[in-house]
């Protein structure tokens, strides 16, 4: 796991995108996996930059989203389908087709996971999966306990979850309380992962997977088994961890040639 700590999440955006800008020259169809959140919003907006400065192309690539809420209307603003192409499939031109994303409006639900694990291995797989963190540990809408050999499936969400996320709709009560989301062990499948936290309020869950023992009371700790897991913090975010200092005396000496 590289732990990169940067002044603040501009930076981290501009870092995030020379990954993905990086990986979308050398392999044109590329597959890419989706993050919501506030999180990836600086990264979304950088490659919305670069597609519109410098015609970086997404024609060819894919976009997988991690998760999404069961029972919100098909076109709902806050349904993460919504989010995403608003936030970024919009922006740049990735063919609305080659977008998607587990299908939180089915009646067979068991089905619609199933049939979104198979699209993902159609596509070949991920290449590059954004991520953030909530604020108790939760990849995706992975809360804690959940199965590290988790796949594609139904979750509901804890109390605290809903809270954090009430700030998008109206009221509290209009936070569904389950969802959709690529398993523990879906997301270590893909080949590079970018987990990006910013903000006090992520100090803890961010020393816990990043330095804690491996436990599911902390879903993102099983990125300490990823072979490629890069997590980007800001100094806030950063501020709990034990080894700060030799994180970034690491990322200072850093061979330019070695990328992220
Ligand atoms: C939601 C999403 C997660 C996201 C988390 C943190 O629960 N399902 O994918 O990482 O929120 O969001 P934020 O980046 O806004 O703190």
């Amino acid at each position: 796991m590289e732990v990169v700590i940067l002044s603040g999440s501009k930076q981290i955006g501009k870092l995030a995108a020379d990954a993905i800008e990086e990986l979308v020259r050398r392999k044109p169809d590329a597959v890419l996996g989706l993050a919501t959140g506030s999180s990836p919003l600086p990264t979304y907006d950088e490659l919305a930059a670069r597609h519109e400065r410098d015609g970086l192309d997404f024609s060819r690539t894919q976009g997988f989203a991690l998760d999404e809420y069961v029972g919100l209307p098909a076109g709902h603003p806050e349904s993460y389908r919504e989010v995403i192409r608003r936030e970024f499939t919009n922006r740049v031109n990735i063919a609305p087709e080659n977008v998607h994303g587990p299908d939180g409006t089915a009646t067979d639900i068991p089905a619609a996971c199933r049939a979104y694990e198979e699209s993902i291995a159609a596509a070949g797989g991920i290449d590059l999966q954004l991520l953030g963190v909530g604020t108790d540990g939760h990849i995706g809408f992975n809360e804690p306990g959940s199965s590290f050999a988790s796949r594609t499936r139904i979750k509901s969400l804890i109390e605290q979850t809903r809270r954090d996320n009430a700030r998008f709709f109206s009221s509290l009560a209009e936070v569904p309380h389950h969802v959709l989301t690529q398993g523990l062990g879906t997301i270590m499948e893909a080949r590079h992962v970018i987990l990006v936290a910013t903000g006090a309020q992520k100090a803890q869950a961010v020393r816990d997977f990043v330095e804690g023992p491996v436990a599911a009371i902390c879903p993102a700790s099983v990125l300490q088994f990823h072979p490629h897991a890069t997590v980007l913090l800001d100094e806030a975010a950063a501020s709990a961890l034990k080894l700060a200092d030799f994180y970034r005396h690491t990322y200072d000496n850093k061979p330019a040639w070695q990328g992220l």
